[in-house]
């Protein structure tokens, strides 16, 4: 969601006639885009801000502004920052241009969210508005686009601070996302990513009928030039989920891919969490979709240290993720968010040293499991889609390169060579990593690759 808003603003404020400065230094205005999911997140802008503050004490005109989900969660009391010039929520950010552009002229402070985040709005059609329009943009990955399938959730996941900052949940029309797609394919986007916070929930009727995720997924196929679809996230749920999973099979565009968050193995800890399914319902859930998807690739979030969290509770985490084999799973330490059930009546009674434990230990069963899962691709070829040159794109000729035979830094210095080929990293429809030798001009490409080695998380083989 975060990324696809930070698109929508970029896009929005470069047809205004702003320009992407190298960094922040060099800006006239910075912008953050904040996430509340966890306080981890919420420090890390604060520090952040602090940081911004000595910028600003040698260039007071700088503007700073906070958007998204914490300056909805704080608002005002973000205002009283000096730092801070515009507050601006996840559903102000069609008014975002205006707010720079006043701040810019004006020196005066501006806070921009919504006043009564539960009841549907009249923001949402300003919200439609912008987001129809959005049909390329440059900061995104090559040949791929995030499309919103729906705005915010009701669930009310009781440690979960998404419905009290994006508001209740609001199913897109699927004209106006079809339209969308197909201007992005037109703009070169290849994959196209439907997102939701529980995207298989999304419905919308339709003189008196109702389509689902499903029929979605149909509509989206029959776009030319999209070749790969995704979505994410989905809820552990049966309403529509055989339907989903049947087009999936069905409809060659649909990526074998499923996120699918467990959050707990314990149906005591579910319980707490409002989460409605018990762990064997969830791995029933799963049984299922590898039954009509065969090779489904599967992937999980989860949580440790949930209040009253006991070591046998976490030990049904780890039996639940053996079972389930995911392809890989992303962990959480519980970490309360104010105003949540969780907060209001549960204490945060698991200590830090058994929170990060029990994140090492679960990502260590994980690992085990992507790292046979991904063995199984030695010497087979996959298709590729590149997203762009790998982090380590720049190597060396030898490891051994700036450390001396004896072991002293520094030498020899100048055995730092560039591969004539460099590095790539691109991703299949199952959403493996794929890292090999390429020309830097396959970005946004499909490429074929056979892979000759493995790591947990990355495969890596030769362009054939
Ligand atoms: N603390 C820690 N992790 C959280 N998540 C959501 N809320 C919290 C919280 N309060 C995690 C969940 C969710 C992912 C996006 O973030 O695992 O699936
Ligand atoms: Fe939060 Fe639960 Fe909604 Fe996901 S489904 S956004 S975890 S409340």
């Amino acid at each position: 969601m975060n990324k696809l808003d930070t698109a929508l603003v970029t896009s929005a404020l470069k047809k205004a006639g702003f320009g992407l400065a190298e960094n922040e230094k060099g800006a006239d205005v910075v912008l953050i885009n904040t996430c509340s999911v966890r306080e981890h997140a919420e420090q890390r802008v604060l520090s952040h801000l602090g940081h911004l503050k000595h910028i600003k004490k040698s260039k007071p005109n700088m503007v700073v502004g906070v958007i998204g989900c914490m300056a909805q969660r704080l608002g005002a009391e973000l205002l009283k920052d000096k730092t801070v010039d515009i507050v601006c929520g996840p559903a102000q950010i069609p008014q975002i241009t205006e707010l720079v552009t006043k701040a810019l002229q004006e020196n005066k402070k501006t806070l921009a969210i919504t006043g009564k985040i539960r009841q549907k709005s009249a923001e949402n059609k300003a919200l439609e508005e912008l987001e129809s329009v959005f049909d390329s943009d440059d900061s995104q990955v090559p040949a791929q686009a995030y499309v919103r399938a729906m705005r915010g959730c009701n669930n009310f996941c009781s440690y979960c601070i998404v419905p009290y900052v994006r508001g209740p949940e609001v199913s897109r029309p699927p004209a106006v996302i079809i339209e969308q797609i197909k201007r992005l394919a037109g703009n070169g986007v290849k994959l196209v990513t439907l997102l939701g916070q529980m995207v298989n929930a999304y419905k919308y009727n339709s003189s008196g009928k109702t389509l689902c995720l499903a029929d979605l997924l149909y509509m989206v196929s029959e776009i030319e030039g999209i070749e790969w679809i995704r979505f994410v996230t989905s809820y552990p749920a049966e309403e529509y989920y055989e339907q989903i999973l049947k087009a999936m099979a069905d409809l060659p565009k649909v990526c074998h891919y499923l996120h699918m968050p467990a959050q707990s193995g314990s149906d005591k800890i579910l319980k707490a969490m409002n989460r409605n399914y018990t762990a064997g319902k969830y791995l029933e859930l799963i049984e299922k979709a590898r039954d009509i998807v065969p090779g489904i690739a599967i992937s999980g979030d989860f949580m440790v240290g949930f209040p009253g969290e006991t070591e046998e509770d976490f030990g049904e985490t780890i039996s639940l993720v053996q079972i389930a084999r995911y392809k890989n799973c992303f962990v959480f330490k519980y970490s309360s968010r104010p105003g949540t059930a969780a907060d209001k009546r549960l204490q945060d009674d698991v200590p830090e040293e058994v929170k990060k434990r029990r994140n090492i230990e679960l990502l260590a069963v994980q690992e085990k499991i992507s790292d046979e899962l991904a063995k199984q691709f030695l010497g087979k070829e996959v298709k590729v889609l590149v997203e762009g040159l790998s982090k380590k794109a720049v190597s060396t000729s030898s490891p051994q390169a700036g450390v001396s035979p004896c072991g002293e830094k520094g030498y020899p210095p100048s055995l730092k060579l560039r591969r004539t080929s460099p590095q790539l990293v691109g991703r299949t429809a199952e959403d493996w990593i794929v890292v090999f030798d390429g020309p830097a001009k396959l970005a946004g490409e499909f490429a074929k690759v056979k892979i000759t080695r493995t790591s947990p998380l990355t495969l890596f083989g030769e362009m054939i």
